[in-house]
Order: structure tokens, then sequence, then C-alpha cells
């Protein structure tokens, strides 16, 4: 008789991670399925049940960004599942608002998420593939990975540096057996763009230089919110990826991140970034 199958997420009471969550258990995976706050556990709980997994999953509380506990919480998971086949590190937010209007601190509060948090959990899991020789890291990055974002300086620093930091770790680790691929999606209609949103605290200040600007980009994603695509389309990604036995590095998708990736490689990048500046609203 085959094994079940076992995969964690991250990230995964909303969104992408909770669609990724339920779509993998439809699949016969059992789940471990992580939130940072067990308290928000209603969403995918409600979501298992309909769709008749609930008994697939197994919930725990898990911070990315609470490095120290990550090994440990690794090693609790193996105790009670003997294995771990796939990870699918999810977890992550955005700060929005100009570069100049953003501090320091805002900057690596992001990198801490986005960065460290998917790396430092990358890390607590390679011990275990590495005995096991074998292993599917599937990292969700983002568009904002392959062109830099404008207001969103930070959340793209963080994704290239993910996409960077994956890429070595892909090379470096395809001997041993585990298998490294990046999801890069476009724009999806989750919490990231309201309740997970921080906005930058200077670009609140009413003595912000990009006030109008800032105001002008705001009304443009209110705007751009009807085109927002379902997130279940990048779940099941996610689920064909884990399922290929040799995938590949990158799965770009959505056809804004598609044509955004294009234009960036056909376009001369001065007209590249005239027009995404009107796009947006950032400039007249
Ligand atoms: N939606 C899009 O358009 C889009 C596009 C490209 C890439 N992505 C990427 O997709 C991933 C999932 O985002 P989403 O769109 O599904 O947004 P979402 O609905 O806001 O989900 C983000 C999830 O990450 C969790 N999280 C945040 N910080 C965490 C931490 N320190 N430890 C553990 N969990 C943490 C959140 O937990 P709480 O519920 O506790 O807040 C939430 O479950 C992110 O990496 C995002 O960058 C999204």
């Amino acid at each position: 008789m085959a094994r079940e199958k076992v995969a964690i997420v991250t990230g995964s009471s909303s969104g992408i991670g909770l669609l990724t969550t339920v779509e993998l258990a439809l699949n016969g995976y059992c789940v471990v399925a992580t939130m940072r706050n067990l308290e928000s556990r209603g969403r995918i709980e409600e979501a298992a049940q309909k769709a008749g997994v609930r008994d697939r999953l197994d919930l725990r509380r898990l911070d990315i960004t609470e490095f120290d506990s990550l090994p440990g919480a690794v090693d609790a998971i193996i105790r009670g599942h003997g294995r771990i086949d796939v990870l699918v590190n999810n977890a992550g937010f955005s700060v929005a608002g100009f570069a100049e209007d953003m501090t320091l601190n805002e900057l690596r509060r992001q990198l801490e998420t986005n960065f460290f948090g998917n790396v430092a959990m990358t890390k607590a899991m390679l011990p275990v593939m590495r005995a096991q020789k074998s292993g599917h890291i599937i990292i969700v990055t983002s568009v904002a990975g392959r062109v830099g974002q404008p207001m969103l300086s930070a959340y793209s620093a963080s994704k290239y540096a993910l996409e960077g930091w994956s890429e070595s770790l892909r090379i470096e680790t395809h001997s041993l057996g585990i298998r490294v691929s990046l999801v890069e999606p476009g724009a999806y209609d989750t919490d990231i763009w309201e309740r997970n949103v921080v906005i930058a605290k200077g670009a609140l200040d009413p003595s912000s230089p990009n006030k109008e600007r800032s105001q002008r980009f705001a009304e443009f994603v209110k705007k751009s919110a009807k085109h927002r695509r379902d997130a279940r389309d990048v779940a099941k990604l996610i689920v064909r990826i884990a399922q290929k036995p040799n995938p590949k590095l990158r799965y770009l998708i959505g056809g804004d991140a598609k044509l955004q990736v294009w234009l960036k490689r056909i376009a001369p990048w001065r007209k590249y970034e005239r027009m995404i500046a009107k796009a947006v609203k950032i400039d007249e």
C-alpha cells in the first residue's frame, strides 16, 4: 500500500496557505497546517470541513519569525508523522509605501518575515530531508521577486532575496535528493491586500512629500481589486508541483505576472519604468 505523504504549510490561516492546505488534503496528503495564532483556525477548519478533509489536517502553532523554536517544531512534527515530503513556505506579508517614507525598521521587519523567516524554516527542515534523501521545498515568492514593484520596495527586496537564496539552495541540495521550487504569483485575491498589508508610517504622515502620489496609488490599488484572480489557481499549481518528481525552479502564475516579466525582457527598461509609473498613477 502506498505510504501517505506528509506536507507542511506555513501561514495556513488564510489566502494561498489555507487553499493549498485544503487542496493538498484533497489530493491525499496528510497536512500539517501551521499558523502563528491558533485562534485564527476558524476559516481553515470551516474550509476543511466543507471539503470533507478535516481529518487529514494536523493544526499547529508556528511563527516563522520565532527562529529558535523552529527546529523543535520540526522535531515534534517528525515525532508525530515520521517524515515530511513537502514543505510549502508560504507565510508572508507586505509593507507598502514610497521607499522615501519607509523606515529602516519597517524594511527590517519585512525581511525578518519574508526572507529570514522562510530561510529559518527551510534550514530547520534540511536535516530531515537530508536524512530521508528526499523532500520538496516549495517557496511562494512573487512576481515582485522578478520585477521591482513601485510602493513595494521592501516587499520586492524580500522576495528578490528569497529568489537568490533559493536558486543557490537548489543547486546545493539536488544531489541530496531535495528539490526546491519557486512559485511566483501575480495579483490574487487574499488578505495580503488589506488585513495583512502594513502601510509605512511615513506614508500616512500628512507632511510626507509623497502624500498626493500615495493617495493616487491607494486609489489605483482599490480600483484594481476587481482584477485580482482566484487564489485557488495558485493552490492547485502548488499541488501539481508537489507531485512532480523533477520540478522546475520557477513557476510564474497569473496573466499580469507573465506580462510584467515578458515586458521586462523585451521592452527597453526606460520605457518599461515610465509605463509602470503611469499605470499605477504615481506619475502623471
Ligand atoms: N495574494 C497575492 O496577490 C500574492 C502575490 C504574490 C505573492 N504572494 C505571496 O503569497 C504568500 C501568501 O500570502 P497570501 O496572498 O495568501 O496573503 P494572506 O491571506 O495575508 O496570508 C498570509 C499568511 O501568512 C501568515 N503569516 C504572516 N506572518 C507570519 C509569521 N511570522 N509566521 C507565520 N505565519 C505568518 C498570515 O498569518 P495571519 O493570519 O496570522 O496574519 C497568513 O496566514 C505570501 O508569501 C505572499 O507574499 C501573494
